[in-house]
């Protein structure tokens, strides 16, 4: 193959790929060549460009830390994480619907009881959470494993507070025998995603803002069933309709109901209003 030009540049690439032995390996790297060389032949980069794109990802990849990952973001904000959410989570009717797992959960947070407190100290309005685990079609699973995690009243997880080394806002649970837990935390804020580096680069030069509306994160595991990785979203918040990261999905939006000072949802004296939402869990059984 010799003499290759902008007509037959692209086929001869392909060819190349033609004896690659795992036909898997060979389908995803002939579709990515191919689907390169149509953005290619779509944008006609100037050289200048293509330099400013091969920067860019050098730089998402040097950004990229055992703390943060900047690829995973990158293919956040382009809606990739959600994509491949959708395809690999065709939920039966009835389940729970999923959404990214996002930067910030972290492996061995705190075992915490029914109705125990998981803000570690955070400060903000009081918030009770309940809900019940379920397998679709509503047989409940008891001893489900629950794991949360949210932002604080000031829209930051814990490990994004330079300096703090005890987990906040986070905790492993375990539902009862009828597959219910309930723990007291604070109410969660819109924040932004990660936006000092090329990802946020990208979102100011092209006008997007980075404010993910407030949520709390569950990952649910119960043996037989695929593990849940879901948000519950705060009901009324400004950023849903824009959501950096397109990880809202309608059946996820809750209210977190207000309540006036006076009583706790389990009798305990409560001298500041405060929040309390209920959401219950439905896990698709996994596959035989
Ligand atoms: C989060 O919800 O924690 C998150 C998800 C995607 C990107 C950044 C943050
Ligand atoms: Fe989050």
């Amino acid at each position: 193959m010799t003499d290759l030009n902008e007509t037959t540049l692209t086929d001869a690439v392909l060819a190349r790929f033609a004896d690659t032995p795992d036909p898997r390996l060979k389908q995803i790297v002939t579709a990515f060549a191919r689907h390169l060389h149509a953005f290619v032949r779509e944008v006609e980069p100037t050289f200048d460009e293509w330099s400013r794109g091969i920067d860019f990802l050098t730089r998402t990849g040097q950004m990229c830390s055992d703390k943060r990952q900047e690829f995973i973001l990158l293919s956040d904000v382009l809606g990739v994480s959600m994509l491949v959410d959708a395809i690999n989570n065709r939920q039966p009717a009835g389940a729970t619907e999923t959404t990214v797992l996002g930067p910030f959960f972290v492996e061995g947070a705190p075992e915490v009881a029914n109705g125990g407190d998981i803000s570690g100290g955070a400060s903000g309005e009081k918030l009770h959470v309940s809900g019940q685990v379920s397998s679709v079609g509503g047989t409940p699973l008891p001893g489900a494993v629950v794991e949360v995690w949210h932002s604080d009243a000031e829209g930051f997880y814990d490990v994004q507070r330079p300096g703090q080394t005890e987990p906040s806002s986070r905790a492993r649970l375990r539902a009862d025998a009828d597959g219910r837990f309930d723990f007291w935390s604070t109410q969660p804020t819109s924040y932004p995603i990660p936006h000092d580096g090329p990802v946020g680069e990208l979102l100011s030069a092209t006008g997007r803002h980075p404010y993910r509306p407030a949520h709390v994160h569950f990952m649910i595991s119960a043996p037989g069933h695929e593990t849940l990785v879901t948000h519950v979203f705060v009901a009324g918040d400004d950023y849903l309709d824009t959501d950096p990261v397109f990880g809202v999905k309608r059946s996820l939006v809750r209210d977190y109901a207000q309540h006036p000072a006076g009583e706790g949802t389990d009798g305990r004296a409560m001298p500041e209003p405060w929040r309390s939402l209920h959401y219950d869990f439905a896990l698709k059984p996994s596959a035989a």
